[in-house]
């Protein structure tokens, strides 16, 4: 085909869409400015990449800056996570945070590893849980594609640590994990009767596996707290539809509300005949909102003096496979402030020996551990880091089917690697905890549970204080 041709099939297709801008009715754009108005949509969808690839920086890239995301790949592939030159960080900066190191720092050899667990539920039950300081927070499959989950599960078997189903049910690509935390939404997922509300049998069907070491009600979840859980349709495929005896192909909005319980009193009664039933630990996972509410809870805890194992904390901060853009940035309390609240709310009632705090909402690296459980958390979840640690870009794409790393997405899902990505799971897992303990020997303490709020420094109104008088930890 010589030039002519080919100049003429584009002057001739240029003025077909020109001809289609101008007749169609819907992008007053495109009918006023044919084909060029196209360019905008063009640009809008190169602009996160743009921004990403060229315009952030290091620290202040949201909702993970460069930095955080560099060294999860780097801890994931095992690679050198050293930094040359200095920080980027402005340590004068308000809210800037170190831990007080030692002047006698102590051998990693003599730091108690066993510490890196907690005993859950030991009150409680017959199968209490030693779970990691770390584990995998809540992701359901549907959110996550089977392969990405099967990474995970296989990375946490490698890695000896815990899964959380999220609240989409188990599947069997779950089953390949080392523990699995069973996490029951407003769905009822995986024990739900025909009209989709609670059903003690399937509850205690699926309750007994080997593998379900824990059991976690959802109340709420940061990114969207008072919002049921989200699959579009586009995620909905038959498998899943199947795991969750639903319909396939259509969009799944769970209820905001669970229907099992109502009030205080009655949500207490569901943890005490869930854990009669599966003698297993019982805990509730929520965003902090309303604190009276919140109060109102401990009492009827004291009252009947029947307590949940754990009270899994997820900050405003915290990630989201699909929620209401309001719901996002302005609903919830943060993470860092909703960890003093509820430690405080235990200590002041003497309730704190019966319940673990677990912490999640950007947790990252290892100081970001530390800090948590200087506040008061026992242990920690991490949901977007893992999903970094399984490549994913940021490319923010969880919500339409269009993941490009296809860790959120359904189609091509073979092309995830998961003999690959299992062991970066694993790595990053092993990585993170290794620092931490490289921290905290060099603030001179010997076990995790020693962690206190006075070895970390914070500056506030210009001053420095301890994290314990800037949060008030008691
Ligand atoms: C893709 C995706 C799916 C999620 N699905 C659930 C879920 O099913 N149940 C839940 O309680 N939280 C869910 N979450 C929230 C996480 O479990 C976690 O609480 C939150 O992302 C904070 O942790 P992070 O900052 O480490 O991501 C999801 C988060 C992401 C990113």
């Amino acid at each position: 085909m010589n030039s002519t041709y080919i100049i003429g099939f584009i002057v001739v297709a240029l003025i077909s869409v020109a001809i289609y801008d101008i007749v169609q009715k819907k992008h007053t754009i495109w009918r006023k400015y044919p084909v060029l108005g196209r360019l905008r949509w063009l640009m809008e969808n190169l602009r996160p990449k743009i921004q990403q690839y060229f315009v952030e920086d290091d620290i202040n890239g949201k909702p993970i800056p460069k930095y955080q995301r560099d060294l999860v790949y780097q801890r994931s592939k095992g690679e050198n996570d050293k930094v040359p030159f200095g920080t980027e960080m402005d340590l004068y900066k308000e809210g800037a945070c170190w831990i007080n190191h030692s002047i006698y720092p102590i051998l990693t050899s003599d730091f108690k590893n066993e510490s890196l667990r907690v005993l859950i539920g030991e009150h409680t039950c017959k199968n209490p849980y030693k779970s990691s300081i770390l584990n995998i927070s809540a992701m359901s499959f549907g959110a996550l594609n089977k392969n990405a989950i099967s990474a995970l599960a296989y990375g946490s078997k490698d890695g000896i640590f815990a899964l959380n189903t999220g609240e989409g049910g188990i599947s069997d690509y779950h089953l390949n994990a080392n523990d699995l935390i069973w996490q029951i939404g407003t769905g009822y997922f995986g024990c739900r009767n025909e009209e989709g509300r609670f059903d003690i049998n399937q509850f205690t069907m699926n309750s007994s596996r080997n593998k379900v070491k824990m059991i976690e009600i959802k109340l709420s979840q940061g990114a969207k707290p008072g919002q049921g859980g989200i699959l579009p349709a586009i995620k909905n495929t038959k498998e899943i539809a199947n795991i969750r005896g639903i319909e396939p192909g259509i969009d799944v909005i769970s209820p905001p509300a669970h229907t099992a319980f109502k009030s205080a009193s009655h949500l207490i009664g569901f943890i005490a005949r869930l854990r009669s039933t599966c003698d297993k630990p019982v805990g509730i996972k929520l965003c902090i909102g309303n604190k009276a509410e919140f109060a109102q809870l401990i009492k009827v805890m004291i009252s009947s003096n029947i307590y949940p194992d754990f009270i899994t904390i997820d900050g405003a901060e915290g990630g989201t496979g699909a929620a209401p853009l309001e719901f996002t940035n302005n609903a919830g309390m943060p993470l860092l402030d909703a960890i003093p609240f509820v430690n405080n709310s235990l200590v002041e009632n003497k309730i704190r020996d019966k319940i673990k705090i677990i912490a999640s909402g950007k947790i990252i690296n290892s100081f970001d551990i530390i800090k948590v459980l200087a506040l008061g958390a026992d242990a920690v979840n991490m949901a977007r880091p893992f999903m970094l640690s399984l490549g994913c870009i940021q490319a923010r794409q969880c919500h339409n089917g269009k993941c490009p790393a296809v860790i959120a997405t359904h189609k091509k899902a073979y092309l995830l690697n998961v003999d690959d990505k299992r062991i970066r799971v694993k790595n990053f897992h092993k990585a993170t905890l290794h620092k931490v303990v490289d921290l905290l020997c060099a603030a001179g303490i010997n076990r995790v549970d020693s962690i206190h709020p006075n070895m970390i420094s914070i500056r506030k109104d210009g001053k420095i204080e301890s994290l314990k008088n800037a949060y008030i930890v008691k």
